[in-house]
C-alpha cells in the first residue's frame, strides 16, 4: 500500500464524525486468505463487504458469502465494475491480477494485498482504541470542569498543558495566557515548580499565584507514567474560600455544641402518678391537688420535710401536663455558685465574661415550652430572686451580657424543706417572690404522718430490690413490720427506702427480721429524742409553739389556719383569738 492510499484509508477512519461512515470492502481471491480476511472483515461494526469476487465459484470464503447475502462474482471484470469501492483487498497473490486491479481501481480504491490487509486492520483496531481514548478524555473533561478547586498540569520540562475553567475563576487568569508558558517563568515558587524540580508531592503550601494577589492553599504531585515522571499537576482553593468553609465549620459546630449542651441538660421527666405510692387521705389529698395541678399551667409550690417525694411529684405533674412532650429541667438552687447563678439561669452571650467562650443556653431558656423545677428554692440568692420575679412576672429576660430580650413560656414549679412563709416574714427571703411561686401549695405530709402507707412502700421496694440484686426475699417478719411502723422516719421515705436496701442487700434468708433492721433504725432512740426536744416553760409560750407549729406544718392561708385548729382541737375564732395574744408575747 503506498502513502496516499495509507492516509486516505485513514482519513476514512479517524478523522472526527467521519467515523461513523461505513468502509465499503471488495476483496479479490477467496481462497484459504481471502476468506481469513473475509472472517475478520464481517465482525468489524464501520466496514462494509459490497462483493467477493473468485474464478472459483464453490470456495469456502465465496460459500460463506453468499451465505451471509454478500454479492459473490467469478469474473474480474464484472468485480471491476463495482463503483464505491473504497477499499479492494487483493489475495490470489498473483502478480498478473494484482496489476489489472490496481490499473483499474487505484484512481477510485485504496488496492491492499493480503499482507496489507493485516494493516489495515491493525488501523481499525487502533481507531477502536482511539475512540475509548475520546470517551475516556470526555468523562474527565467533565470532572476537571466541574470541580470547584483550580487545576493546573505541567509537563517535566515545566510547559504548562492545562488548566480547568476553576483555575480562570479562581486567578483571573484565562487559559490562553496560561497554557504554552513556563511554569518555572510564570509561578517558579508555586507547589507545582516545586513538585516538578522536587519529584516529591506538595501538601498545604501557602503562596500568591505568581503574577496575581491570590492567595492559594495548593496540593502537588508528580505525574507518572510507566515509572517515569512526566510532569505534575496542582490543585488549590483560594484561601477565601477555606475561611469561607472554616467559618461555616464553626457555625456548624456551634449549634453542634448547643444542641449537645441542650441535650445534655434536658431530662424527659421520667415519673409519672402510677410512681407514686400511698394511700392514706393525708397523701391522697396531696395526690388529688397535684393531679388537678398538673391539668393547669398554675405555679406550683411543693412543700415536705426531705425525703417526702417533693421531686417524683414535680416529675409526676409535668408528665400529667400538656408540657409532657417538653423539657423538665431541674435547677438545684443550693447547689450552683452564687458566681454563676445568673449565668446558669438565663444563659451568657459569648465573651459576657472570663471564661465565656461560647454563647449558652440558661436553664430558662432550655425549659421553654416545658417546666422549670426550682429545687431547694429556700436558698436562693436574694439577688437572683429579684431578677426571678421579674422573669415570673413577664417570662422575658436577657442573657447575661446580652440585650435582646428573650421571651419563654415556662411553668414553674419549686420546691423546698424549708418554711418559706415563715423565711418570708423573716426576711430572709422575698415576700413578694413567695407569693408568687405560691399560686398553688403541695404540701407533701411526712411519713410518720402516713405510716399505714408503709406496708405498700415496703412491697414495692422488696419487689424492686430482688430485682436490682437478684434476691428473693418475700416479706418481712411481724416484728420488723412493727419496727418499721413504730419508727418516726425524720427521713421519711427516701430513708425507707435507705433502710430496705440495705436490708436486702444484707440478709441470706428469704424473710427480713428486725434484726436486719435494727442497725439502721433506732426507734426508741428517736422517739425518745423528739420528746426530750420539749423543756419546761410557761404555757401560754408552749401554746404559742405549739401553735406556730401548726401553722407551719398547715400552712397560714385561710385552710391552713382551719387544719391548724382542727389539729389542735379548738374552733377557728379561738385560734384567732390566741394568734392576736401571741402576737403580743
Ligand atoms: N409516694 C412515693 N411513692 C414511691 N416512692 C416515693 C414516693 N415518694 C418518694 N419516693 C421515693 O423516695 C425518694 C425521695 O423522693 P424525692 O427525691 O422526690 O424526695 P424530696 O422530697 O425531693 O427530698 P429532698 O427534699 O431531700 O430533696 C425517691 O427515691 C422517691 O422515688
Ligand atoms: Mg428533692
Amino acid at each position: 500500500m503506498n502513502r496516499r492510499e495509507y492516509s486516505r484509508l485513514q482519513g476514512i477512519q479517524v478523522g472526527g464524525k467521519i467515523m461513523a461512515l461505513k468502509v465499503k470492502v471488495g476483496i479479490v481471491g477467496m481462497g484459504l486468505g481471502g476468506s481469513t480476511v473475509y472472517k475478520t472483515l464481517r465482525t468489524i461494526d464501520h466496514v462494509e463487504i459490497g462483493i467477493v469476487c473468485d474464478l472459483m465459484e464453490n470456495t469456502p470464503g465465496m460459500e460463506m458469502a453468499r451465505l451471509d447475502g454478500v454479492q459473490t462474482c467469478v469474473s474480474l471484470d464484472v468485480f471491476l465494475k463495482v463503483p464505491n469501492l473504497d477499499v479492494i483487498i487483493e489475495a490470489t497473490g498473483i502478480p498478473e491480477i494484482q496489476q489489472h486491479v490496481r490499473r483499474n481501481k487505484a484512481k477510485s480504491s485504496a488496492v491492499i494485498e493480503a499482507q496489507g490487509a493485516n494493516l489495515m486492520m491493525f488501523i481499525i483496531e487502533e481507531k477502536e482504541k482511539l475512540a475509548e481514548i475520546k470517551r475516556l478524555k470526555g468523562e474527565l473533561d467533565a470532572i476537571l470542569n466541574s470541580v470547584q478547586e483550580a487545576i493546573e498540569v505541567a509537563g517535566i520540562d515545566g510547559k504548562i498543558k492545562y488548566v480547568n475553567p476553576s483555575f480562570s475563576r479562581v486567578t483571573s487568569i484565562p487559559a490562553v495566557q496560561r497554557i504554552g508558558y513556563n511554569i518555572f517563568d510564570v509561578s517558579p515558587n508555586g507547589a507545582l515548580a516545586r513538585s516538578i524540580r522536587t519529584h516529591e508531592p506538595v501538601f498545604a503550601h501557602r503562596a500568591l499565584v505568581g503574577g496575581t494577589s491570590v492567595d492559594v492553599i495548593s496540593n502537588a504531585s508528580p505525574i507518572v507514567v510507566d515509572g517515569q515522571m512526566e510532569g505534575a499537576v496542582v490543585v488549590f482553593q483560594p484561601l477565601t474560600d477555606i475561611y469561607k468553609l472554616m467559618e461555616q465549620l464553626k457555625a456548624s459546630n456551634q449549634v453542634i455544641n448547643e444542641l449537645q449542651s441542650r441535650l445534655n441538660q434536658i431530662s424527659t421527666s421520667s415519673y409519672t402518678f402510677d410512681d407514686l405510692i400511698g394511700s392514706h387521705p393525708e397523701f391522697e389529698s396531696a395526690l388529688n391537688l397535684a393531679h388537678k395541678a398538673a391539668k393547669s399551667n398554675s405555679t406550683i409550690l411543693i412543700t415536705g420535710e426531705s425525703g417526702t417525694g417533693k421531686e417524683l411529684f414535680a416529675h409526676a405533674i409535668h408528665g400529667a401536663s400538656l408540657r409532657r412532650n417538653k423539657p423538665f429541667i431541674k435547677v438545684n438552687c443550693a447547689a450552683i455558685p452564687e458566681t454563676l447563678l445568673e449565668s446558669e439561669f438565663f444563659g451568657h452571650e459569648k465573651g459576657a465574661f472570663t471564661g465565656a467562650v461560647k454563647t449558652k443556653l440558661g436553664k430558662m431558656e432550655l425549659a421553654n415550652g416545658g417546666t422549670i423545677f426550682l429545687d431547694e428554692i429556700g436558698d436562693m440568692n436574694p439577688y437572683l430572686q429579684a431578677k426571678l420575679l421579674r422573669v415570673l412576672q413577664d417570662m422575658e429576660f436577657e442573657r447575661v451580657g446580652g440585650t435582646k430580650p428573650i421571651k419563654v413560656d415556662v411553668r414553674v414549679i419549686s420546691a423546698t424543706n424549708r418554711n418559706l412563709y415563715e423565711m418570708a416574714k423573716q426576711g430572709n427571703f422575698r415576700e413578694d417572690l413567695f407569693y408568687r411561686l405560691n399560686v398553688l401549695e403541695l404540701r407533701l405530709p411526712p411519713l410518720r404522718k402516713h405510716k399505714e402507707d408503709i406496708p405498700a412502700y415496703v412491697h414495692s421496694l422488696i419487689a424492686k430490690f430482688n430485682r436490682k440484686f437478684g434476691k428473693h426475699v418475700m416479706g418481712l417478719t411481724a416484728q420488723a413490720e412493727e419496727l418499721l411502723m413504730q419508727y418516726n422516719w425524720p427521713g421519711n421515705i427516701r430513708e425507707l427506702q435507705n433502710v430496705l436496701e440495705r436490708a436486702i442487700v444484707t440478709v441470706e434468708d428469704e424473710i427480713i427480721s428486725h434484726k436486719h433492721m435494727l442497725n439502721f433504725v433506732d426507734s426508741q432512740n428517736s422517739i425518745k429524742k423528739e420528746q426530750m426536744s420539749l423543756e419546761i416553760m410557761p404555757i401560754q409560750q408552749m401554746e404559742k409553739q405549739m401553735i406556730q407549729l401548726a401553722l407551719q406544718h398547715y400552712g397560714n392561708s385561710m385552710e391552713g389556719k382551719k387544719q391548724a385548729a382542727n389539729a389542735l382541737k379548738i374552733s377557728l375564732a379561738t385560734l384567732y383569738n390566741k394568734l392576736k395574744t401571741i402576737s403580743n408575747l
